[in-house]
């Protein structure tokens, strides 16, 4: 929620004028690494990390899994920026703190974002470790992140979410995985507050709703980022089936230990989704 006595565009550009105190890469695109898929961010060229607690505002992330840095590099000769982990809502940041860093990578010059999360599975022919590119979500948390007083040098009062995520950007991460050899499925994105995983019964709430992933981000972060007119996709590695539809108690590390296993296909993939949304942007 926006805090009326503070200017958080002016927040986002103290931070941007730190981070130049580190770097003056340019990047064309960026990347929110979640829970168990950090590592990426380690495989970029011409690695710069900025830790998070450098940068004024940029809230840390406690969660295990998110190491907290902001990393700039290169993949196939192209600019990038990684948020190596994020804040979430549960932890107890205000909204706008959540997703300063996808704010911070818009004013940085990022044209395109891809958000990822680990999430869990309502599609029961589905298994652990699947890969979903996020065609729409469900903003089931409870709060707005632009309530309040609208800030016109963010972007308009009224932002258009008919194709939140982007068709082009979509097919880009379609491509990647098809030249990558990498099954990647496509679904609804259900976006809770957390910090407890379901019940069972919302799990099969979130069925008759319509949706094929749940988990406690990205939701906010989309809409940050298109309020700013950046060109949004969203990828969820599907670390378990959810609350009540598999056998398993849900736990953290699980969720962390399934997605790395699916390290190696991640770095084709982003790789892969780096060079084909340059063309896009070109
Ligand atoms: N529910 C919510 N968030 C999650 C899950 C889940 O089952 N798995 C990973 N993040």
């Amino acid at each position: 929620m926006s805090n009326p006595t503070l200017d958080i565009n002016a927040c986002v550009d103290e931070t941007v004028a730190a981070v130049r105190t580190h770097t003056s890469a340019k990047p064309l695109v960026g990347i929110v690494l979640g829970s168990g898929l950090g590592a990426y961010a380690d495989a970029l060229q011409d690695l710069v990390k900025v830790p998070y607690t450098a940068l004024p505002h940029m809230p840390g992330s406690k969660v295990v899994g998110h190491a907290g840095n902001l990393c700039f590099g290169s993949a196939n000769g192209i600019s990038v920026v990684c948020m190596q982990g994020r804040a979430h809502p549960y932890e107890g940041h205000p909204l706008w703190q959540a997703v300063h860093g996808a704010r911070v990578m818009a004013r940085l010059g990022a044209k395109a974002v891809l958000l990822t999360n680990a999430a869990g599975g309502l599609n029961t022919a589905w298994a652990p470790g699947d890969l979903m590119s996020i065609t729409d979500h469900l903003n089931l948390t409870g709060q707005s992140l632009l309530v309040g007083e609208n800030d016109a040098k963010l972007g308009p009062r009224f932002p258009d979410m008919s194709e939140a995520y982007d068709m082009a950007i979509r097919a880009a991460l379609t491509r990647a995985a098809a030249s990558a050899g990498i099954t990647l499925r496509e679904g609804v994105y259900a976006g809770l507050m957390g910090p407890t995983y379901e019940t069972p019964a919302e799990i099969r709430m979130l069925q008759v709703l319509g949706a094929q992933a749940v988990g406690m981000s990205t939701v906010h972060e989309v809409v940050a980022l298109r309020h700013m007119g950046v060109r949004v996709g969203a990828l969820s590695c599907i670390t378990n089936l959810g609350s009540g539809l598999g056998h398993e108690k849900l736990e953290h590390s699980d969720v962390e230990a399934v997605a790395k296993t699916r390290h190696a296909d991640l770095i084709r993939l982003l790789d892969g989704w780096i060079g084909e949304t340059a063309k896009e942007l070109s």
